[in-house]
């Protein structure tokens, strides 16, 4: 059956960025999320809570960028609706370790989703980024994959992770990758070399320090999440 388009929420994005980026609407809501994940005196425990609510719309609004095919259903009262269905399997893959914060968030909203994991880190030798460590699901060629890392800065780590998942047979088209601040840096270079690739973001941000964070952002996304 036909795939319908999908119907995505999130703006696409402005003549200067690839047209592969969608950004989450920048509401007032959405600002006040951010302003309080940003807030250097925010404690874990809220962190935790408003980063997590951030990461539900970026994966509710993945979802939104899945095909789905025509779907009739028989309501409780003999009626018959025409709806849609979700064409395909998905799969999360979370790039170790902060992208595993957004792993609750995707199993909120798809039960039983399976979840890979991508370690990538510097090699001291080299000072690129080496796959360390990867657990993919095996038939993950056949799946569409959210690719789960919370910041990205420089794009080396994600791009990394792509090049993994192609090597497992998985298409550019077939991935979209959520996360919540970028920079214009990272993605110019990502997007530059996937182009097929989309990219949801909540946020994109002015640029890179000299140490390769991300400015405003938010600090290390893993020290907040994960230490006191
Ligand atoms: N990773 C982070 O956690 N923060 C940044 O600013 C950049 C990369």
């Amino acid at each position: 059956m036909a795939a319908i388009t999908a119907s995505p929420t999130s703006q696409s994005s402005p003549a200067s960025l690839p047209p592969s980026v969608f950004t989450l609407p920048h509401t007032a809501q959405l600002e006040a999320l951010y302003t309080i994940i940003r807030d250097r005196t925010t404690s874990r425990g809220d962190f935790l809570f408003y980063s997590d609510r951030v990461i539900r719309l970026l994966v509710e609004e993945g979802l939104n960028h899945l095909p789905v095919v025509p779907k009739t259903v028989e309501t409780p009262v003999g009626a018959t609706y025409n709806g849609v269905g979700f064409e395909g399997k998905i799969c999360g893959v979370s790039i170790l370790r902060a992208g595993e914060a957004m792993e609750a968030g995707l199993r909120e909203v798809c039960r039983s989703v399976r979840i890979g994991k991508i370690l990538i880190q510097r090699d001291e030798e080299t000072a690129l980024p080496k796959l360390f460590y990867s657990k993919l699901p095996e038939d993950i060629a056949q799946r569409y994959v959210l690719l789960l890392d919370p910041m990205l800065a420089t794009g080396g780590s994600a791009i990394k992770a792509v090049e993994v998942l192609k090597d497992h047979g998985v298409s550019e088209e077939r991935i979209i990758f959520i996360n919540l601040i970028s920079a214009p840096e990272g993605l110019k270079s990502f997007c530059g070399k996937f182009p097929a690739l989309r990219v949801i973001t909540g946020w994109i941000d002015k640029g890179l320090n000299e140490k390769a964070y991300i400015i405003p952002g938010l600090g290390d996304f893993g020290e907040r999440r994960y230490c006191e």
